[in-house]
């Protein structure tokens, strides 16, 4: 695809012998909203983990902008504009709410995230600015994970598994920003287990099942039916 601003293509991963990736293509538009779904193990966090640059690939496998960056380090991926909110968060433990902030915007990218802009996306990040980041409940976390890597001001945002583990009502509120995340033209890639949500916030969907893609398509379009062979392979 010629205007894809994320063009993956043939991505294979491996952990030293064992292969978790096997020729994944994806092609992401400026404004797109993925979702990643499949089962456990099935490569969702290797994939994103490839895309950030944790995870080494073939430099062509992965262009962003027609530029081959499978082959580039963490840092150099970050500052072209392309953030990861953690399975896990990792958060720095000892630094308060408003320090893992700022770390997140120390690339100094252009942009609309700043401090202000985000406590007013999320407010109780605001009352709890001086709390060390461990002190907050896990969706509290989940928040300040997100706005670590919105303070970046990233074209490219990747969630893995956001409301993994949180109570309902956070969840909720964690998707009610998601509108506000990706106005502006943002792109988002997410890792999502509960299919329904998954559908109901993505433009394109795409299923990966023992490291291959076994589904994509538009979110609105896919059918229940199909997802579940995706997933399951049955
Ligand atoms: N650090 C690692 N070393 C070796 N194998 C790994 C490592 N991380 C993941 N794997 C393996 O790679 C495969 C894909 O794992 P991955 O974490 O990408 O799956 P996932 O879809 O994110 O699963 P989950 O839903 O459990 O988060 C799995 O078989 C997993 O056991
Ligand atoms: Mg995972």
């Amino acid at each position: 695809m010629a205007d894809a601003l994320l063009d993956i293509n043939g991505l294979d991963a491996f952990y030293h012998d064992f292969q978790a990736l096997y020729g994944v293509d994806m092609q992401v538009s400026q404004g797109d909203v993925i979702a990643v779904i499949g089962a456990n193990g099935a490569g969702k966090t290797t994939l994103m983990r490839a895309v950030t640059g944790f995870l080494k690939s073939r430099a062509e496998a992965i262009r962003w902008k027609g530029q081959a960056i499978g082959a580039l380090r963490v840092d150099q991926i970050a500052s072209l504009g392309i953030a990861l909110v953690p399975e896990g968060r990792l958060l720095f433990p000892s630094l308060s709410v408003e320090e893992n902030l700022i770390i997140g915007g120390q690339l100094k990218r252009k942009g609309p995230w700043n401090l202000k802009r985000l406590y007013s996306l999320f407010p109780i990040l605001e009352e709890r600015r001086n709390v060390p980041a461990t002190a907050l409940s896990g969706g509290q976390q989940q928040m300040v994970a997100i706005g670590r890597a919105l303070m970046s001001n990233p074209e490219l945002i990747m969630m893995d598994e956001i409301s993994l583990g949180l109570a309902p009502v956070i969840i909720k509120s964690i998707y009610e920003a998601l509108p506000s995340i990706v106005g502006e033209g943002m792109t988002a890639i997410i890792v999502e287990q509960d299919i329904t949500k998954a559908l109901a916030v993505s433009t394109r969907v795409f299923c990966l099942q023992e490291g291959r893609i076994s589904l994509s398509g538009n979110s609105a379009d896919v059918s229940r039916d199909a997802i579940s062979r995706a997933y399951f392979g049955v």
